[in-house]
């Protein structure tokens, strides 16, 4: 994972970076000003979260793209969700990339931002 930073606005969205620059299982973190961003490739898009854990404020971004493990009604773990979860590397709380709803406390979210895909470029809607 590579910290890049950011062009200006255009148009209420704003460069990020370039989709080669994202790989499935490898985000992207991109600096606007002081705010760091995660931008992530999943099987079906993109998705970007603040880098910044809403539990104790750790680098949320730069913890293991991963699944998660699901307990059963039979004593077991099945491991599911495989590429869909990034636990952060602080105290390995899980949160969904998709939408930053974590998955040890669902009072917290991660906050998240639109990605769009414009030719070999992705932008970011941050005033939202
Ligand atoms: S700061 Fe992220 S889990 Fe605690």
């Amino acid at each position: 994972m590579t910290a890049t930073a950011a062009a200006a606005p255009v148009r209420g969205r704003t460069f990020a970076c370039k989709v080669d620059e994202v790989s499935i299982g490898q985000p992207r973190i991109v600096a606007f000003g002081r705010i760091s961003i995660g931008i992530f490739q999943l099987d079906d898009g993109y998705a970007a979260l603040l880098n910044i854990c809403p539990h104790r404020a750790g680098r949320l971004c730069e913890g293991p793209v991963c699944g998660t493990t699901r307990q059963t009604d039979r004593a077991e773990f099945v491991y599911e969700r495989a590429g869909e979860i990034v636990r952060c590397a602080w105290h390995g709380w899980e949160f969904e990339i998709r939408s930053g709803k974590c998955l040890v406390d669902d009072r917290l979210k991660a906050k998240t931002f639109p990605v769009e895909v414009a030719g070999d470029d992705l932008y970011l809607e941050l005033g939202r």
